[in-house]
């Protein structure tokens, strides 16, 4: 397991899902979260989890899509715990819809939490990153949930893939804005993985009557022979946040049981 002792992390859209296996296994890892989401009452539930757990966790409403949820966020984090080391950028939505029949609102609301989310939580953490970053050996971390989506088309859901695509490069171009500032940007690719969305991915592709047959196909389709747990993922953001990942910024950490190597 990657050191994060004494570590802060804010994580959006971790009521459920990898943000909160992210928010579990940073806490153990030595960290303490700040668990955000519009979830209320589940993202509660999962901080008193790791609270009973023995773990340092907060909860806060935030809608990804407004800035002044963000800069709550951000407060709680530097007022509850002191400062802000960890910004992940967890928060997404999936559909699928031919361009011919996504309406421009489908296309916006895509946008709107899976890019504006990313550019809104950079932008209001960074005077926080940027203080604990002077402060830290290795300096701090943004770590972006894009998608293998990001890097290869997914047929059905263009909006998606671009918004994926975009997180991948706003990453790098971030890296590299904020290098000087000991702030590493990475981001993280996972292939299907078990959650709520990945079902959704599974229903989308044929319909729920068929989900079992496409889940096979879709294990096949892994090399590695399964899908992904919310886990497998979880380990590589914490990674990544960790100063064991000193050395990456800019990258793009794939975590696809193979998925795209074929
Ligand atoms: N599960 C997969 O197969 C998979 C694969 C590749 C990438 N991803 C990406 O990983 C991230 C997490 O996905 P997941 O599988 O845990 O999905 P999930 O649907 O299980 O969880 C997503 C979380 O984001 C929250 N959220 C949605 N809109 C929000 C908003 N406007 N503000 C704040 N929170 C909001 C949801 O309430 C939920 O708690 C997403 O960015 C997703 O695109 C998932």
């Amino acid at each position: 397991m990657n050191n994060v002792t004494g570590k802060v992390a804010l994580i959006s859209g971790s009521a459920r899902g990898l943000g909160a296996e992210t928010a579990r296994t940073f806490v153990a890892g030595g960290g303490k979260v700040v668990v955000a989401d519009i979830l209320d009452e589940v993202g509660l539930a999962t901080v008193e989890e790791i609270k009973v757990a023995g773990g340092e966790a907060l909860y806060v409403h935030l809608d990804v899509t407004q800035e002044s949820d963000w800069q709550k966020a951000v407060d709680s984090a530097v007022n509850g715990f002191g400062k802000l080391d960890v910004l992940v950028n967890n928060a997404g939505i999936f559909f699928t819809k031919s361009t011919a029949k996504m309406t421009l609102e489908d296309w916006r609301l895509m946008t709107s939490v899976n890019l504006d989310g990313v550019f809104l939580g950079t932008k209001t953490a960074l005077p926080a990153l940027k203080e604990s970053a002077a402060n830290a050996d290795v300096g701090s971390a943004i770590v972006n949930l894009s998608s293998v989506a990001g890097i290869t088309g997914a047929k059905g859901a263009s909006a998606y893939c671009m918004s994926k695509g975009g997180v991948r490069l706003y990453t790098k171009a971030c890296a590299l804005e904020f290098a000087s500032s000991r702030i590493r940007v990475n981001s993280i690719h996972p292939g299907l993985i078990d959650t709520d969305m990945g079902r959704l991915v599974i229903d989308s592709a044929r319909g729920p009557e068929n989900a079992d047959r496409v889940r096979k196909a879709m294990e096949a389709s892994h090399p590695i022979g399964r899908i992904g747990v919310p886990q497998d993922i979880a380990n590589g953001i914490v990674y990544l946040a960790s100063d064991d990942a000193a050395f990456m910024t800019g990258s793009e950490l794939i975590v696809d049981g193979g998925s795209t190597a074929q």
